[in-house]
């Protein structure tokens, strides 16, 4: 028997049944949370933060001693790894992630680590390992990774960007560059993955945040491709009547409503959707998880519209199996926390009809 007081998330990522719609947030740790803020004014920056395996369990914590969330999200962040690889991360404010180092040649790719997780990135496996025990089974413990693709944006523009140039002009005209490039960020992500299962986390998710900027074409051999290599070399264990014995594997491309097919088609066991998704046409529901979709804005909104945009979506999905709530994209910093405890209690209370356990 699994040692899960909650296992709905679990259960909806194999397609089982389950009472309630599981549901918990992109983001759901961050600065809409004023014991957030507080943490964070006191330890004196994010890194710090995700840094302190103490401090890193705290503020994954926060949002679970508020809501019913069906599942906690270890707190840190994507850039962990370009930052393993000595690319110097850091953020200025207001200004988002920042790079003192960025990549722009071949010989900068070569020169590039693949970094060892129980060494330069062992305070994230800390945080894991020390999360997994505080939580003591109380519902179960995400661990995450950014994809090749979003990572390669970050290291390559030096930081956050809008349209993405030299990137896409390293793509266009030093492609076999890029590639390697992505080939070493598909390895390092994959022994950063198995490291964070095997320190206890019980399902990953694969962000890639900006996959949705490339052609169709190149979505394929520059994201989608190295997305499905990571995910042949993850050790996800076994399905049995544990639940827990197999980890399952969340892709999520923001944009990426119009791949859908390929996306399922890597051997995921859910695909998170963005809002611009309609979950009605999904043609697979029930035999692959989706995890989705609300638009994060609507929590500006009142109680009354929080809650007919949740049942919209629930009802969008339909009486399948496999139904993650989440929203579409992060939460955004200056939501009302009350308006997050409606969502969350919408999903529960709204959700029950279309599940019969
Ligand atoms: O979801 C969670 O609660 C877990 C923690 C988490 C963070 N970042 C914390 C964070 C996760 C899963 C991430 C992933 C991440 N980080 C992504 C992919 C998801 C997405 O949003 O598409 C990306 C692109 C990043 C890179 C990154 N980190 C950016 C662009 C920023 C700046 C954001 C901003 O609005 O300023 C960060 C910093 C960051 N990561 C914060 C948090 C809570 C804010 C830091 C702060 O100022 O306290």
């Amino acid at each position: 028997m699994s040692q899960l007081k909650n296992d709905r998330y679990l259960r909806a990522l194999q397609c089982l049944p389950v009472d309630y719609t599981p549901v918990w947030m992109m983001r759901q740790a961050g600065r809409y949370l004023p014991e957030y803020r507080q943490l964070r004014s006191k330890a004196g920056d994010f890194m710090t933060m995700c840094q302190t395996p103490e401090l890193a369990c705290e503020v994954t914590l926060q949002p679970l001693q508020r809501f019913e969330l069906d599942a906690a999200i270890i707190f840190s962040d994507i850039l962990t790894i370009p930052d393993a690889m000595g690319l110097g991360l850091y953020f200025e404010s207001g200004e988002g992630p920042k790079f003192k180092k960025s990549i722009s040649c071949i010989s900068d790719i070569e020169q590039l680590p693949i970094p060892d997780p129980e060494q330069s990135l062992k305070y994230v496996m800390d945080a894991i390992r020390l999360t997994k025990k505080e939580l003591n089974g109380k519902v179960p413990l995400i661990g995450f990774s950014g994809s090749p693709w979003t990572l390669a944006t970050y290291m390559i523009e030096g930081g956050s960007s809008k349209a993405f140039t030299k990137i896409k002009k390293m793509l266009y005209s030093e492609p076999k560059a890029l590639h390697q490039l992505l080939e070493k960020l598909a390895n390092s992500i994959a022994l950063y993955l198995n490291a964070q299962i095997q320190a206890g986390a019980q399902s990953i998710m694969i962000f890639d945040t900006w996959g949705g900027v490339l052609s169709h074409q190149s979505y394929q051999t520059f994201s989608l491709d190295y997305m499905q290599q990571i995910l042949s070399q993850l050790k996800q264990g076994k399905k049995s009547q544990d639940i827990t014995s197999y980890i399952p594997v969340t892709l999520f491309t923001k944009g990426g409503g119009i791949w859908l097919d390929r996306i399922i088609n890597t051997g995921c066991d859910a695909v998170g959707v963005d809002w611009t998704v309609n979950l009605s046409q999904i043609t697979q529901k029930g035999k692959i998880a989706v995890q989705g979709n609300l638009d994060p804005s609507v929590l500006y909104a009142r109680k009354q519209t929080i809650e007919s945009n949740v049942e919209a979506v629930l009802n969008e999905y339909g009486y399948h199996n496999g139904h993650v709530f989440n929203l579409g994209h992060g939460i955004h910093q200056d939501i009302p926390v009350e308006n997050v405890q409606h969502l969350i209690e919408a999903v529960h209370r709204l959700s029950k009809r279309f599940h019969h356990d």
